[in-house]
């Protein structure tokens, strides 16, 4: 089939060379110049393993053409999908609508009558009805629109986007709804369920599972805050409950809990959309779910403060400062919150990360940029653990004890071997966890 996909970042740039990848054919369109430029030329403007090798490769077949106006070759394919961002509102908890009605507008000049436009964004309920109406009154004929949640991680984007656990579509009609599921039959005949659906259901699916995400990883966190004052382990406690398989041991982690693009501005939009509804109390427990978040980074420089005393002139290394491995994404993380704080307070802070220095370029100047590990322990006053990148879960707790005098290491994520550390003689405090002595 002849695709276009517009908005090229996260979500549309691995959306669009999956869709290459599947062998349709495909338009990419992504306004910004910079990040267009980047990608004809093969590089992502982002760490995303795999998927630098598969945008090059599809780009050489020439399965995947990238643009940044639509043009005639837009307006010819048969399926669009909208995969711009939506931010959270800076004066607000609402999400920024108008990049995706901006996109919709646009695309709606070139449509051709019959093509099928297919929404992905993470949009609050009620937009793609929004949406259409906007469309039709500039396309001046009534515009076939879906709604086709993504739920790709960061990370293991492309995978998850070929491999979904399932498809999901939202539609006004049966044939929309058709040509939607033609578009993912090679990966639907592969056995991945497909569920046509109503098109408030499709939006509702993609932040109620970004909320229960979030509410699991709070729900643990609430308990390593238990723990923390009983003299439990949140960590055998989510092990324990973990195998009931009602529950699941999967996104019951605790630590410095979630960050990203997704997680905290979606539950907030949905907050903020719920109260719109008239039913703000139906999840009000979402306030909760992301206070009980926000506090385990205080709690990091809580404990911090507890090691070091006043914070002025020591010096602490942040391991990680993206919001999760893999990834070097620095949208709302909070390794890198937590070491921003304990500079304003003071502390000269160094941050270490495997891809995301990058990213951070030359923001936030106060934070001295260790280029290793080793270079960032050498006189170091104490370690925070902030991201869980494997590079760091496989230190050497001798080796790493050589070159600094005061061993402390807040184990943030709880990754590192407690035994294994406390025998190279660290003071390891991990959260949660009352394991240090
Ligand atoms: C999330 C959803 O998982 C995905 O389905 C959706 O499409 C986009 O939002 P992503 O933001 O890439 O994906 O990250 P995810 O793997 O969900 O992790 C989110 C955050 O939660 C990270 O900061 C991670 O460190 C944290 N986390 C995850 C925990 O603190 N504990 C856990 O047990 C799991």
């Amino acid at each position: 089939m002849r695709i276009s996909v517009f908005g090229l970042g996260y979500l549309g740039a691995t959306h669009a060379v999956a869709m290459a990848q599947l062998g349709h054919e495909v338009i990419g369109v992504e306004p910004d110049e910079k990040k267009l430029e980047s990608l004809k030329a093969g590089t992502l403007p982002f760490y995303e393993p795999g998927l630098g090798e598969a945008l090059r490769q599809e780009l050489s077949a020439g399965r995947l053409n990238l643009v940044s106006t639509p043009g005639p070759e837009v307006g010819s394919c048969d399926v669009h999908f909208i995969c711009v961002g939506t931010p959270q509102l800076t004066d607000s908890e609402g999400a920024d609508l108008r990049y995706v009605i901006a996109a919709g507008s646009e695309l709606a000049l070139h449509l051709k009558p019959d093509a099928v436009v297919v929404g992905k964004s993470t949009i609050p309920v009620g937009t793609a009805e929004t949406l259409r109406t906007e469309m039709t009154a500039v396309a001046g004929f009534d515009v076939r629109l879906a709604w086709n949640p993504e739920f790709l991680r960061e990370g293991t984007a492309l995978e998850d986007s070929l491999a979904p656990d399932r498809i999901v579509i939202g539609a006004w009609s049966e044939d929309d709804a058709a040509v939607v599921q033609r578009v993912y039959q090679p990966i639907i005949d592969g056995g991945v369920p497909c569920l046509v659906m109503d098109v408030a259901t499709a939006e509702l699916v993609k932040v109620a599972a970004n909320s229960f995400l979030a509410t699991k990883i709070s729900f643990i966190n609430a308990m390593a805050e238990i723990a923390e004052a009983s003299g439990a382990d949140a960590v055998r406690l989510a092990e324990a409950i973990g195998m009931d398989e009602r529950i699941g041991s999967k996104f019951l982690r605790n630590g410095l809990g979630f960050g990203g693009g997704c997680l905290p501005k979606d539950i907030r939009g949905f907050m903020a959309r719920a109260r719109e509804l008239g039913v703000g109390e139906s999840i009000e427990f979402l306030r909760q779910v992301d206070h009980v978040n926000l506090r385990r980074r205080d709690r990091v420089v809580e404990l911090a403060k507890k090691e070091l005393g006043a914070l002025e002139n020591k010096r602490v290394l942040v391991l990680g400062i993206s919001f999760k491995p893999n990834s070097d994404d620095l949208r709302d993380s909070p390794a890198l919150d937590v070491a921003l704080r304990l500079s304003s307070l003071g502390a000269e802070v160094r941050v270490h990360d495997p891809k995301a220095l990058g990213a951070l370029g030359d923001r936030h100047p106060e934070l001295l940029r260790a280029q290793d590990v080793s270079a960032g322990l050498e006189g170091c006053d104490l370690v925070i653990l902030g991201t869980e990148w494997e590079e760091y879960r496989e230190m050497d707790p001798r080796a790493a004890a050589d070159l600094i005098s005061n061993k402390v290491i807040i184990d943030a994520r709880n990754v590192l071997e407690v035994e294994a550390w406390q025998a190279a003689g660290w003071k390891l405090i991990a959260l949660g966890r009352n394991v240090h002595k």
